[in-house]
């Protein structure tokens, strides 16, 4: 039993064959999926989904790569969609310096954009109780420093994660977690594979991103929920244990934090 704790499950990727992903994903033995909300139109179909199936879940946010199309009262539509007692996070939120916009004179407005919706997120995940699932991307510094305020009020996950072991003591000292993708199986991807080898127990979770980061041997292809399995595969072959350890762990830590029923 394996958990894909983040996937993109309404994008448009999945119109053709939703259904059968995930039926797919079942079969893998991947029995629940949590499906990431990044604008207000993907929010709400995550939250449909998951009214939907009984093994998908719902997070609610804004990414912080669409915080310029978001509304001006964006916050206020999160918090009734949240009321969904599908929804189990708000997420994904965060800081993205990696795609900034290409025109330098709007790079600081977007950055101060950012800063104060991940700011109201994080109260609204606070104020109703939540967790947060956490992008962060070349942002580490202003991201930690802005969810420094919430410390001890809002636990989040970081998710994709693909920094040093040193990195992530630091936001596991803080109460957060962290989870790991198929860049796990990137050749290329030695520091996150060290770092998926050093952490302990509860330390972690397991997820797809799809339809993005298929890992390999299906880099660059649609990825979808299945996939977690192959994910946890490779964690366990690089702490030389058995793929049912990694998944027990995982959906043990998964449904902690979710908690999946409010
Ligand atoms: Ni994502």
């Amino acid at each position: 039993m394996l958990i894909d704790t983040h996937a993109h499950l309404d994008y448009t990727d999945y119109d053709p064959d939703r259904a059968e992903v995930i039926a797919r994903a079942t079969e893998a033995g991947v029995t629940e999926i949590i499906s990431i909300g990044t604008r207000l139109d993907s929010s709400t179909r995550a939250v449909e989904l998951a009214e939907n199936f009984p093994n998908i879940w719902a997070t609610v946010g804004i990414h912080p790569g669409e915080v310029d199309l978001a509304p001006e009262d964006a916050v206020e539509w999160l918090r009734a969609l949240a009321q969904s007692s599908r929804v189990v996070a708000i997420g994904e939120i965060g800081l993205d310096y990696h795609h900034l916009p290409t025109d330098p004179a709007k790079v600081a407005a977007n950055k101060k954009r950012q800063a104060a919706l991940f700011g109201a997120q994080l109260e609204l995940t606070a104020e109703l109780g939540l967790n947060a699932v956490i992008h962060q991307r070349d942002s580490w510094e202003d991201t930690l420093r802005i969810l420094a305020d919430f410390t001890g009020k809002v636990r989040g996950v970081f998710h994709c994660f693909g920094g040093t072991v040193e990195q992530a003591r630091e936001v596991l000292a803080l109460g957060h977690l962290v989870s790991f993708t198929g860049i796990v199986t990137f050749k290329n991807a030695r520091q996150v594979q060290e770092t998926a080898r050093a952490l302990e127990p509860g330390e972690f979770m397991v997820e797809t991103d799809c339809p993005y980061l298929a890992p390999v041997p299906d880099r660059g292809k649609r990825c979808e929920p299945a996939h977690t399995r192959r994910v946890a595969e490779q964690i366990a072959q690089l702490r030389g244990t058995r793929l049912e350890e990694i998944a027990a762990w995982t959906t043990e830590t998964a449904r902690g934090f979710f908690g999946f029923k409010r």
